[in-house]
């Protein structure tokens, strides 16, 4: 079956089209729009994917060598996310329903991104545990299958990729800076660092907080004027980003003991890292699973899949947009 998948929850249009779980093809236009501001500004992000929606959607198609008439199903991100912005997404994918009478399927956004493990890992095995780790969301999650999930544990303040973000900055990197972090960490080798603390939950030791790294780092940097110039930033990256990654990894380490599921998938921007990866890979070893890093930030691909998992289990439903929705 050939679904097309629709992503607009925030600062990406995505289209793509899948046979089955195969991409055929998987469009993004990453909003440029927004670095000016050092965020994303909601109207510019609708703005931006009412003028490119239609033309990814186009561009899937030649891509693919299909017409609609192709379609089997239509999946679309209707929460969480910006409110503006799904319902440029979810209108698009309502016109073409009416239009063409193709089935349409709602999909929560982090059950997208856990749903691109099976883009590469269609074999992973449930049940798994997912880490969501991205700009906006920061969650672990125990998946028997697609459509049954239980959250374990979820930051309480900042999203790992927002900390990355904020981090950045205070460096004076562009938005997003979770990449340029990663890279600037590089240049510090085997520097030593300093520890900076990461907090720990007391009664909810799965739950993530970053606003004290965050924190703790701020008053570092303005301890010391040395710390922000360039020949200072790779050690503050690397110390930075060396205590986000023990935060993530000892919580899916302690996830895996508790539950005594081994198997651990790693989605979401911030699962580009690939310290972050090597490191889950050191602790947990071969069954640590993550997605090319186009798969790892946000993409039509992953909404498809999700959609057409859905379809074969009966599980298709309606969108309904709910911005704050969570999983
Ligand atoms: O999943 P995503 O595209 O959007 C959301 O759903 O939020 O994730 C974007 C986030 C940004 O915060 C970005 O800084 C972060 O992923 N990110 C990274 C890396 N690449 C992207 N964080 C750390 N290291 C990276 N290499
Ligand atoms: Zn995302």
């Amino acid at each position: 079956m050939v679904t097309l998948g629709i992503e607009s929850s925030c600062d990406e249009t995505s289209v793509a089209l899948l046979d089955d779980q195969r991409i055929l093809a998987n469009k993004v236009y990453s909003q440029l729009e927004h670095a000016a501001y050092g965020g994303v500004v909601p109207e510019v992000a609708s703005r931006a994917h009412l003028e490119k929606i239609d033309r990814l959607a186009a561009g899937v198609l030649a891509e693919a060598s299909l017409t609609i008439g192709d379609i089997g199903l239509i999946a679309v991100t209707d929460s969480p996310g910006l409110a503006g912005a799904l319902l440029i997404g979810v209108g698009f994918a309502l016109g073409l329903h009416v239009r063409h009478t193709i089935p349409v399927c709602g999909i929560n956004h982090l059950e997208g991104h856990i749903c691109a493990i099976l883009l590469e890992h269609p074999a992973i095995g449930f049940p798994f545990l997912a880490l969501v780790a991205s700009g906006g969301h920061t969650a672990i999650y125990r998946v028997d299958d697609v459509g049954t999930y239980s959250c374990l544990g979820r930051t309480v303040d900042d999203a790992a990729g927002e900390a990355f973000d904020k981090v950045g900055k205070m460096l004076g990197f562009p938005y997003p800076a979770g990449r340029a972090i990663e890279e600037e960490a590089r240049l510090a080798g085997s520097d030593a660092v300093p520890d900076f603390p990461i907090a720990r939950m007391p009664g909810a030791p799965l739950n993530f907080s970053f606003s004290g790294l965050k924190t703790a780092l701020k008053y570092y940097l303005n301890a010391d004027a040395a710390r922000r110039t360039r020949a200072g930033r790779p050690v503050i990256c690397k110390a930075f980003q060396e205590a986000a990654v023990r935060s993530l990894v000892n919580h899916c380490v302690e996830a895996a003991e508790s539950t005594g599921i081994r198997r651990v998938a790693l989605v979401g921007g911030v699962a580009c890292n690939g310290r972050l990866r090597d490191e889950m890979r050191r602790r947990l070893g071969s069954q640590v699973f993550f997605p090319s890093p186009s798969l790892c930030t946000d993409n039509g691909a992953m909404i498809a899949c999700a959609g057409f998992n859905r379809s074969k289990r009966n599980l298709l439903r309606p969108p309904h947009m709910d911005p704050g929705g969570t999983l």
